[in-house]
């Protein structure tokens, strides 16, 4: 996708398909009363048979407007406020980008100076609309045999209030695409299914993200290795598989440092990568029992970010982890009651094979040690009790750093792929005892999100740490059932700030 500022008179601007905000109550912008005058009150009567109001997300594609030069005039309602606020403009761009897609415009102009927001800027605004027509164009076909059709636009070109900067928007708009694509990237490693997207898959993708690239270096861990290190508590869980674990590291390192300075300490991300998640011997249940080849969109969101970073070329050094295995039942699978040896030496009772995600992550927590991250935000589809409180909308946050939660909420509302906090009180750790190890899997039926961050706690203590819980928000059940990518934009929000 191409970019270009123009400022000609959109009613001589010659493009495939001009976008034109309309507010509801018939409040035309400058551009819009400049059409509506020229094609003849077209725009006035659109209006008046009701056929479009300008409610906020609404939008009507007409063709071929007398007076016009554009071919297609396409009328996005952005509702009755003065100003729109994040989410309201994101509603507005989806559906600019879900219209543009689905036509065969093979280009398009929009005004970015007819869209007031409350709160951002217009590179937010270009910024955004690139995010989301990267992410409205993805749809997946890969065990398909009718693939999906790539649409017909190939640029877009905005207008800009006078003073822009085309570099600015430039950037803004490559970065916009980028995150898009990270999105994109961990809605599809989401979406394959089992039996393609095994742990050694996943090592597979982070090490052809490495492929000429300098900047990034990947290491996978064989189970043999694990071993070595004493991971005995992330081995308990690839136990039943013949799928081999794989602990994929991968080592970003943009910090732009003078040479023989000390580089900075890296930003620390950490995915769950259950690649199958049957329970184990603790089976779960037959129903949407499909939904757990998700129980990986951890790890994706952290390859799917990963992949943005390295786009971006984000100057600073970050070490990103993903903990991959695949939980079955067998002759050779752990047990309810067995007692296993994390690396950090803490011995686990695994009172319920089904609660394996923090029994992964607490040996890549440990290994992360070696690398004095300066934070560390584990990804995880943890407990089913995080979907009972949260739905889909917010993801949950566990952290013990008030300062590094506040941060991650912001940059949440920011990116609008928002987290809610949960108390990580001492008062909850007590669920964990156990009678025959220093700690146990599980804390009871009773706040279940909350005592799988104490566990995973125990294993967090040397460094600042947050901990989400995407289970409610990393995908998409019932008809529209897929993967979110989320939450790739927050952490792409949050590493940016690093790196500013
Ligand atoms: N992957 C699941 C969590 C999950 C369940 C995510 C449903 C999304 C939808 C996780 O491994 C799990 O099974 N958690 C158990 C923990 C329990 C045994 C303490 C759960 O939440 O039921
Ligand atoms: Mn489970
Ligand atoms: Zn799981």
């Amino acid at each position: 996708m191409k970019t270009a500022l123009k400022t000609s008179n959109p009613v001589r601007l010659v493009t495939d398909c001009l976008v034109i905000a309309v507010a509801a109550k018939n409040k035309f912008s400058a551009e819009a009363k400049e059409i509506d005058i020229a094609s003849g009150k077209r725009l006035a009567r659109v209006l008046e048979n009701g056929d479009f109001d300008g409610s906020l997300g609404t939008s009507l594609m007409l063709q071929g407007l007398e007076g016009v030069k554009a071919k297609r005039v396409l009328l996005v309602g952005c509702g009755d406020k003065a100003k729109l606020s994040l989410k309201e403009a994101r509603k507005l761009l989806v559906s600019i980008a879900k219209s543009l897609l689905s036509s065969q415009a093979k280009d398009a102009h929009l005004a970015l100076a007819s869209l007031a927001l409350a709160g951002a800027d217009h590179y937010w605004l270009a910024e955004r609309l690139a995010q989301e027509l990267e992410d409205a164009s993805y749809s997946y076909s890969t065990t398909k045999s009718t693939k999906a059709k790539a649409s017909a636009l190939k640029s877009i070109s905005l207008a800009a209030p006078k003073g822009t900067s085309k570099a600015k928007i430039d950037t803004a708009f490559a970065n916009g695409v980028a995150t898009g694509r990270g999105i994109n990237c961990a809605k599809e490693l989401g979406n394959l299914p089992g039996n393609i997207c095994t742990p050694t898959y996943l090592a597979q993708q982070a090490i052809d993200l490495a492929k000429g690239n300098r900047t990034l270096t990947v290491k996978v861990l064989s189970e043999k290795q694990m071993a070595r290190l004493g991971m005995g508590s992330l081995l308990s869980v690839s136990a039943g598989s013949s799928q081999e674990a794989q602990l994929i590291v991968m080592e970003y390192k943009g910090a732009k440092v003078k040479p023989k300075a000390d580089r900075p300490a890296p930003h620390m991300l950490v995915g769950k990568g259950i690649t199958f998640d049957t329970g184990g011997i603790s089976l779960k249940a037959g129903a949407a029992m499909d939904e757990m080849k998700f129980d990986m969109c951890g790890a994706a969101s952290v390859i799917g970010t990963m992949a943005a970073v390295v786009e971006m070329a984000l100057p600073i050094d970050i070490v990103a982890i993903v903990a991959a295995a695949e939980n079955m039942p067998s002759g050779k699978a752990t047990k309810p009651g067995d007692v296993v040896t994390s690396m950090s030496g803490l011995t686990i009772e695994i009172l319920n094979t089904d609660a394996e995600g923090r029994l992964v992550l607490c040996d890549a927590l440990t290994y992360g040690e070696r690398y004095k991250p300066a934070s560390v935000i584990d990804v995880a589809t943890l407990t089913g009790a995080a979907v009972a409180t949260f739905g889909s909308h917010v993801s949950a946050m566990l952290s013990n750093d008030d300062a590094l939660a506040a941060e991650l909420s912001d940059c949440g509302s920011a990116s609008l792929d928002q987290v809610w906090q949960l108390p990580l009180h001492d008062e909850y750790q007590h669920l964990l005892d156990s009678n025959f190890a220093d700690i146990a899997n599980i804390g009871g039926p009773r706040a279940g999100t909350i005592t799988a961050a104490c566990f995973l706690s125990r294993f967090t203590k040397k460094f600042k740490w947050a901990h989400l819980d995407i289970a409610g928000s990393a995908w998409n059940s019932g008809a529209a059932k897929g993967a979110t990518g989320r939450p790739v934009s927050l952490l792409l929000e949050y590493l940016r700030r690093k790196a500013a």
